[in-house]
């Protein structure tokens, strides 16, 4: 009975708010603009503020709903298991032909809900690497090298913490081969 949870996580991440927001108010599909990539930061670069916090709040609230759920109801789950499968559905969505986004913010709004004070830190730390180096993916990453590491400190969950490090660096893969052909665009003030 528990599976209808993790299902129900996975179709809920798998709702691309970029591609809605970009379908639905630009007519056009995010997936072929900027770095082609269906996430906040790819439609804040290429489509503007407003559409950027549309689908940053989208994809945080639809990770945060997959554990409020079966918390609501009660249900025995993992959540953090539950909140991977919302993860995978927003990095791998079955309705787009698996073309996901790169996990930032959905794990932000799984992690909200599963502990706020580990959220705070962990994004907190992520901004700074991003303010620091001027360059998003690699606060991206490093919200994967921030959870490893508190799995380590907890001495439990090194191997999922650990498996999503791999996961971040393969959906970052092209951000990482452009940062060594010095092609990833660095951070700048979007002025539409
Ligand atoms: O949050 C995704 C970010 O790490 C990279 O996005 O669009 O620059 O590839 P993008």
């Amino acid at each position: 009975m528990e599976a209808i949870w993790y299902l129900l996580a996975y179709g809920l991440g798998s709702i691309s708010f970029a591609v809605i927001v970009s379908h639905h108010f630009h007519k056009t599909d995010i997936r072929t603009l900027g770095s082609f990539n269906p996430g906040a930061t790819n439609t804040y670069n290429t489509l503007g503020k407003k559409a950027g916090l549309m689908v940053l709040l989208g994809d945080l609230l639809k990770g945060s709903i997959a554990l409020l759920l079966p918390l609501y109801f009660q249900a025995d789950v993992n959540l953090l298991y539950v909140g991977a499968f919302a993860v995978i559905g927003h990095c791998f969505p079955v309705w787009w032909g698996f073309r996901g986004g790169k996990a930032v913010a959905t794990t932000a709004g799984v992690l909200l809900v599963y502990n706020p004070l580990l959220a705070l830190f962990t994004y907190l730390g992520a901004t700074l690497v991003v303010l620091l180096t001027k360059y998003v993916f690699m606060g991206s990453i490093s919200i994967g090298i921030i959870l490893f590491f508190y799995s380590l400190l907890l001495g439990e969950y090194e191997l999922f913490f650990g498996i999503f490090i791999i996961l971040l660096l393969f959906l970052h893969r092209s951000n990482i081969r452009n940062f060594k052909n010095g092609l990833e665009p660095r951070i700048t003030k979007n002025k539409k």
